[in-house]
């Protein structure tokens, strides 16, 4: 039987989904039923139920973004580091194995190969040699100290709490680190990155790895199911995409006629558009696929999520 924590959220409610598609007998635990960050009751429960895996897709992501992690710092901090800590405890002590969901923004931008060297490269200058030189750009890969963190500032609250969790739980314990980049599908709904797009007023042009939600969950349910070695993972859709190239798949495959206002730069953006810095990265899947995990390639997850777009009856009505 398999632990579910945050069964309720975004992340959460797909993993649910694949469980019970593949059959696996799993418990959602939901706070409000036990309040699963207090270490004495979860180890309690735990003990009594012994799971033979537990799943942490709980966390705080700010909502509508990350800028409003920047205002509820102690709450950020409580669920995404200090969470996670507390069943790192908890799995160690009961010799339970377990998967915590990290995320792909503890990386800021990409390495670009130079004459056989590598340096990073962000914002302006990644986006110019994206589109020139794409063969150049390289993702960080598992072994890259993350560089959007608090040990490496710049970053915004959300990430550097992130980036010490994976610090925090890298113990004792056997812990599979799972990180996904901005998930998308073929769900018209706000968690969604191809929704999002299609409802900010201007649209910032960023290079990054990004996760089809399903295909995240399949592939960490894949490396538990396959005993594959436990440690960190970058799991995002092989490849990257500039955010005007999905603008212009959803322009060609959902909506011809819809125009999308850009912001003009960084400063623009980062003067009007955003209260925290955003990390925008690139990330290398090849542990992941040297594994035998099969995973789609971005693009190809990004033509059919927009062929196969779904809107809700809800959002019928509204329109
Ligand atoms: N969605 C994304 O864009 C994205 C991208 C990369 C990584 N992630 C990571 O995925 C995880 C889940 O994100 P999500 O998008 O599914 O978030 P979500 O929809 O807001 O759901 C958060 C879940 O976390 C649980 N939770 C436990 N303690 C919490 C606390 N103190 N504050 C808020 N929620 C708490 C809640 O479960 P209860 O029902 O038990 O209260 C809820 O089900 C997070 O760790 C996030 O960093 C998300």
């Amino acid at each position: 039987m398999i632990l579910l924590l945050g069964s309720s959220g975004y992340v959460g409610q797909a993993f649910a989904t694949e469980l019970r598609r593949r059959g696996h007998s799993f418990i959602p635990l939901a706070r409000k039923a036990i309040n699963y960050a207090d270490f004495t009751l979860l180890f309690d429960y735990v003990r009594k139920v012994k799971p033979e895996f537990i799943i942490n897709a709980a966390g705080s992501r700010g909502k509508p973004n990350v800028d409003a992690c920047e205002l509820a710092r102690e709450e950020t901090l409580f669920a995404n580091t200090l969470l996670p800590q507390t069943v790192a405890r908890v799995c160690s002590m009961t010799g339970t194995l377990w998967g915590h969901v990290s995320s792909g923004c503890i990386y800021r931008g990409a390495k670009l190969i130079l004459s056989g060297n590598t340096q990073n490269v962000e914002g302006a200058e990644l986006r110019r040699l994206f589109a020139e030189h794409p063969e150049r750009i390289c993702g960080y890969t598992e072994w890259d100290e993350p560089n959007f963190a608090f040990r490496h500032p710049p970053c915004n609250f959300y990430s550097g709490t992130k980036a010490l969790a994976e610090e925090a739980i890298r113990g004792p314990g056997r812990v599979y680190i799972w990180r996904p980049g901005m998930p998308f599908n073929e769900r018209s709904e706000p968690g969604n990155l191809l929704w999002r797009l299609q409802n900010y007023a201007r649209v910032y042009d960023g290079v990054n790895s990004i996760s089809h939600l399903e295909d995240f969950v399949r592939a960490c349910l894949d490396l538990w199911e396959m005993q594959a070695p436990v440690g960190i993972y970058n799991l995002t859709n092989p490849g990257a995409v500039a955010t005007r190239q999905v603008i212009e798949m959803i322009q060609r495959i959902l909506k011809p006629n819809r125009r999308f206002e850009f912001w003009k730069d960084d400063e623009e953006f980062y003067l009007r558009g955003a209260r925290a810095l955003r990390s925008n990265c690139v990330l290398d899947v090849s542990k992941l696929l040297a594994t035998g995990v099969r995973i789609r390639p971005v693009e190809k997850a990004l033509e059919d999520s927009l062929r196969h777009w779904t809107v809700s009856v809800g959002e019928l009505v509204h329109h």
